[in-house]
């Protein structure tokens, strides 16, 4: 082996690097980038959308705490949001029901006057063997993935038309981020509901920054490969899950929900200012074909 060759026994294979525990993730601090622009998420009070409600408020903003169940969970939130001198609201509304959508941002804009991001994350899965799958599991994971990702950049269009650019605030109009997935590109074998719901968001999100970019509304996705939340428990919870899991990630640790946090809190800001249409890979290599490094 020559002295330029990487060491198949560099400190990166050491045990620590390759454990499920949380506290290896890297953690970094959150600029004031958001100070004076209201948010929305929803899906906020528990993941990858909790962990994005944090990091907004973190970054300056005040923050609609979007949930369906578990009031309790949301309340803690905006405890935190408010431990941290910025306001918070919790707001109960099914994102796939057009009536509750429309009136949770109308409540929205009441408390806080308007809204500058809105993060569409609310999302779930319903797993099923193909010919086994349920019209109820497909509509059900189509109409919050999909329908509910419709009906709130609506309504967040909507508010930012209504009121316009204000550049003393930020340079957009309004910023949407979109909760896509890896698998808006990965197909998903058990799964055809869910990869189909993030395929149509990815393309609805395009579409979307299109045809908005004229007004100054910037539209674009996060897409998270493996993180550590509720929804995949099965996937790292267990030594074993977390050795298979670790053979699609060659970055070799699962995700943390702030990974996702600080993308989020980019792509809203004014240092992402140029970019809309754009989905933004959270996924330490998921989306790399790791099969393909020995392979092929
Ligand atoms: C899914 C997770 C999965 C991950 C990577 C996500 O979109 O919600 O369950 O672990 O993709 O496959």
């Amino acid at each position: 082996m020559s002295d330029t060759q990487p060491s198949s026994t560099s400190n990166m294979d050491s045990p620590e690097l390759r454990t499920p525990a949380a506290e290896v993730a890297p953690r970094h601090p959150y600029f004031p980038y958001l100070t004076g622009q209201p948010a929305l998420v929803t899906g906020a009070n528990s993941g990858i959308g909790k962990a994005v409600a944090l990091g907004l408020a973190k970054a300056g903003a005040d923050v609609i705490v979007n949930y369906v169940t578990d009031p309790a969970s949301a309340d803690a939130v905006c405890q935190e949001i408010v431990a941290m001198g910025r306001r918070a609201v919790a707001i109960q509304a099914d994102v796939s029901v057009e009536a509750e959508v429309v009136a949770m941002f109308a409540k929205a804009v009441e408390a806080f006057g308007t809204l500058h991001i809105v993060v569409s994350n609310a999302g779930l899965q319903r797993d099923s063997a193909f010919d086994q799958m349920t019209l109820d599991q497909w509509n059900k994971v189509i109409s919050v993935n999909l329908t509910g990702q419709f009906l709130c950049a609506r309504e967040a269009v909507r508010e930012f038309k209504r009121r316009g650019l204000d550049l003393k605030v930020s340079m957009a109009a309004g910023k949407i981020v979109c909760m896509s997935s890896v698998h808006q590109q990965i197909p998903w074998g058990g799964h055809v509901n869910y990869a189909a719901s993030k395929g149509g968001v990815m393309l609805m999100m395009k579409s979307i920054a299109q045809e908005m970019a004229p007004q100054r509304i910037r539209v674009n996705a996060v897409a998270p490969g493996a993180i550590r939340t509720p929804i995949n428990t099965a996937a790292w919870s267990t030594p074993e899950a977390y050795e298979s899991l670790m053979t699609l990630v060659p970055y070799n640790r699962i995700g943390e929900p702030d990974d996702i946090a600080q993308a989020v809190v980019w792509l809203a800001s004014d240092a992402a200012d140029y970019v809309t249409g754009a989905t933004l890979f959270v996924d330490g290599g998921m989306t790399l074909y790791p099969g393909f490094s020995t392979g092929g």
